[in-house]
């Protein structure tokens, strides 16, 4: 079974973040300006802090690819830092609430926790967003189109988005928090700024719609292949995400069955989409039964906590004495919504590339596409 891993490394303050990405399929045209345009996305939004003035992140292509295309290696992405300062950094001993940094030190028997926040900080994910925009140049080639915006910040929610992808992409990237509703816009600017303002900080919502997936992606047969279960693992493992939906999601759970489930119809006319002509009158599953999914768009939704480090630091101890002292303060965001919905985009990508290629096979791209197309074919003529 072909398998797609992507492996990131790197400290928050060291030299660099490097994605590893092994199991692109050969031959796969890469283009670096969309790996970059997508990290620019990630450092912007309103309501980040100084770090991101810092930084102008850039992916040098290190290994596995030649020409503009993929080779049959690991390809390998280094993110450089500007802020390079891990020996110099000073030692952190007051654990602050919400971050890796008491657990880190009981876990890894550590009394300095800069030793677990610099790997456990979200500059990390700059190595996913750099790899999932590898994993987005894959999906593009079968059709697949994943779009991810914020639909909340705090109590500023926006209103239903348009069904279209390229629509909500042209007016997400006008919005200066990610979201395709201009009023909202206008509303999660206002409460992240009143936020700030009172030494506080917000979370919110991030939805995140993949279209064009061809059906039976991941699998029932095992629990660690279902497609629902990794996709949440994944957009579950982002720095401060405590939930994650598909469909209906926390919502099934309040209905009658009746009013969950999506009828199963058929029209003949839709058969060239990648629905093969299996029409449903709604999506309440998000695109996923039993593991797999069924052709229609995949709905993804997760909760982002605040920012856990705040100007008015909350009670903590020092690890060393054990007395009671504020939490350390790093220079931090006020709300980085905007940026992780950048980051579940890629993750969400990378999983769903990842199912791809374990189904169709992944050793050049001219052999995973003659296997979608044959595997088409014949579910075309069940
Ligand atoms: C894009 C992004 C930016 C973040 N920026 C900050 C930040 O500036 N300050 C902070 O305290 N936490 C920030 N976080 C969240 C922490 O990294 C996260 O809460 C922490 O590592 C603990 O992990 P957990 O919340 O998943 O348990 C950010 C998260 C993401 C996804």
């Amino acid at each position: 079974m072909a398998e797609l891993v992507v492996r990131t490394a790197g400290e928050s303050h060291g030299p660099a973040v490097i994605a590893f990405i092994e199991g692109l399929p050969a031959g796969l045209p890469v283009d670096p300006a969309r790996i970059d345009a997508d990290l620019a996305r990630r450092q912007g939004g309103y309501g980040r802090g100084g770090r991101q003035q810092i930084e102008k992140d850039h992916a040098e292509i290190l290994a596995g690819v030649r020409h503009g295309k993929t080779l049959p290696g690991p390809v390998v992405l280094v993110v450089r830092n500007r802020d390079v300062r891990l020996e110099e950094c000073p030692e952190l001993s007051r654990p602050r609430p919400g971050h890796a940094d008491l657990s880190g030190a009981l876990a890894y028997l550590e009394p300095d926790m800069r030793n677990i926040l610099e790997r456990a900080s979200a500059r990390e994910t700059a190595g996913r967003v750099a790899a999932g925009a590898l994993a987005k140049m894959l999906l593009a080639e079968f059709g697949v189109d994943v779009v991810a915006w914020v639909s909340r910040i705090g109590e500023a929610v926006a209103a239903e988005a348009p069904a279209d992808a390229a629509e909500i992409r042209r007016r997400r990237d006008a919005s200066d928090v990610y979201c395709p509703d201009a009023a909202a816009t206008a509303a999660m600017k206002a409460a992240i700024d009143a936020a700030g303002a009172a030494g506080d900080t917000l979370g919110g919502v991030i939805d995140c719609v993949a279209w064009g997936v061809p059906p039976g992606l991941g699998s029932h047969t095992q629990w660690t292949r279902k497609l629902d279960g990794r996709i949440a693992q994944a957009v579950m493992s982002i720095q401060a995400v405590k939930g994650v939906e598909i469909g209906l999601g926390y919502g099934a759970a309040k209905r009658p069955g009746s009013r969950v489930h999506d009828p199963i119809g058929y029209d003949a006319a839709r058969r060239e989409t990648s629905t093969l002509g299996f029409v449903r009158p709604t999506n309440l599953a998000g695109g996923i039964e039993g593991g797999m999914s069924n052709g229609q768009p995949i709905v993804v939704s997760a909760a982002m906590k605040p920012i856990a480090t705040l100007k008015r630091p909350l009670p903590s101890i020092n690890l060393k004495t054990k007395a009671a002292e504020e939490a350390s303060y790093e220079r931090s965001d006020v709300c980085a919504v905007p940026a992780a919905s950048v980051v579940v985009e890629a993750v969400v990508a990378a999983e769903l590339a990842a199912a791809l290629v374990e189904k169709f096979g992944g050793d050049s791209l001219g052999q995973t596409r003659a296997a979608y197309e044959a595997w088409r074919r014949a579910a075309l003529g069940l």
